[in-house]
């Protein structure tokens, strides 16, 4: 049997899609394994509350592709998949939910491997883990990759607004303004990784407490988070939500380089084009977040810190080849990070399709 890369490898279409449905208790959700060339499939379980179950599915399908093209450029032995559980909208038994993501985790045998995402909890994870061994996002035991991923995120991302800042702006971090959308847990790291450095800090926060804690912290100013996007900075870090850049918030944008640990930060891809045309440098995101998911693989791997900090530093080097292609080849960053993934990912399919079929 022969396979062609081009016509196999349908990069809108998931290889599985298992959907959770407990009649008894009312849960639901959806596990979507998108690709399993390059390993098992991996990314996190969301917990939100979705309008229906067509919207929830749309999503998991969505961050799933996302995760393929997260571990394919941070070079990680993984694939891509998501799991998002319907959050009830009355008081439900939350171990009882995550017992029975367990099962449904453990039914894939290996094929899907999950970790806490948005409104899960390594407690949640210690819950599945008592059903499933395909879990990681786990307590960190001694000497071993594992606990809160953010902090490695932070560093990745840290270190990618230095390179991509000596990129677009020819400079170092001391004195540089940066505005901080988000002051969570990524955030928060962050924060202090560039006040350290000398940068200034604009911090905004839906939680405006929150926000005025971390300025006070790292001699940051807080600012309102309804005009963070037009902050007069050097650089806008979006860490909190998707979808912070579209046609509309583009054009009020004033810094000249966007670097952030927020998933999908471009509503659509088109709206790379649109930072571009702005001459606005963008840091896709899935390249400069990856440190949270280069920590997951390392502890399900049984790797170990050391090998974790290795990989995040690793992250400029591929925003460097990516910036590099986007210039040469006069297009958006992102559209080219998409290609670059797509390519890792099509060449491994073949190889994987060949050993379905023997
Ligand atoms: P978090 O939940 O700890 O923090 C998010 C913060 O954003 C919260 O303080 C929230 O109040 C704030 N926020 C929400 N909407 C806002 C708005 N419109 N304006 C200003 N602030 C707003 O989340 P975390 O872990 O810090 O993650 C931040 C982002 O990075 C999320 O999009 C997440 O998906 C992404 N990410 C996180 C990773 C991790 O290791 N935690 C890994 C990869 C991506």
């Amino acid at each position: 049997m022969s396979y062609s890369r081009t016509t196999d490898f349908d990069d809108h279409l998931p290889e599985q899609v298992h959907l959770i449905e407990d009649a008894e208790s009312g849960f639901s959700g959806a596990i979507v394994v998108h690709s399993t060339a390059l390993g098992p499939a991996a990314g996190g379980c969301r917990l939100w509350h979705y309008a229906s179950h067509a919207e929830l599915t749309g999503d998991a399908l969505r961050l799933a592709r996302a995760m393929s093209y997260k571990n394919a450029l941070a070079g990680l032995p993984f694939g891509g998949g998501k799991a998002v559980l319907q959050r009830p909208q009355r008081d439900f038994d939350r171990a009882a939910l995550f017992r029975l993501f367990g099962e449904h985790v453990q039914r894939l045998d290996g094929a899907y491997v999950t970790a806490e995402d948005v409104g899960t909890s390594v407690a949640d994870m210690a819950v599945v883990r008592r059903r499933t061994v395909h879990v990681a996002g786990l307590e960190a035991e001694p000497g071993l990759a594992g606990g809160d991923p953010s902090a490695w995120t932070a560093l990745g991302v840290f270190e990618s607004l230095r390179a991509a800042v000596a990129v677009r702006l020819g400079r170092g971090l001391d004195g540089l303004t940066v505005a901080v959308q988000g002051a969570g847990h990524v955030g928060t790291h962050l924060c202090r990784l560039l006040a350290a450095e000398g940068a200034r800090l604009f911090v905004a926060d839906m939680d405006v407490a929150r926000a005025q804690a971390l300025a006070a912290e790292t001699g940051a100013r807080a600012f309102p988070a309804s005009s963070i996007l037009e902050a007069d900075a050097d650089v806008f870090a979006p860490c909190a939500l998707g979808a912070v850049l579209d046609r509309t918030t583009i054009p009020r944008l004033r810094a000249s380089v966007v670097v952030g640990a927020a998933n999908n930060q471009l509503a659509t891809e088109a709206d790379g084009d649109l930072l571009r045309a702005r001459d606005i440098l963008y840091a896709p995101d899935y390249v400069v977040n990856a440190g949270g998911m280069i920590n997951v693989a390392a502890e399900y791997l049984g790797e170990s810190a050391a090998e974790v900090e290795a990989r995040v530093c690793a992250i400029p080097a591929r925003l460097h080849a990516i910036f590099d292609r986007a210039l040469a080849e006069n297009r958006a960053t992102n559209r080219v990070a998409d290609d670059m993934a797509r390519a890792i990912i099509a060449q491994a399919q073949p190889k994987r399709l060949v050993a379905m079929a023997a």
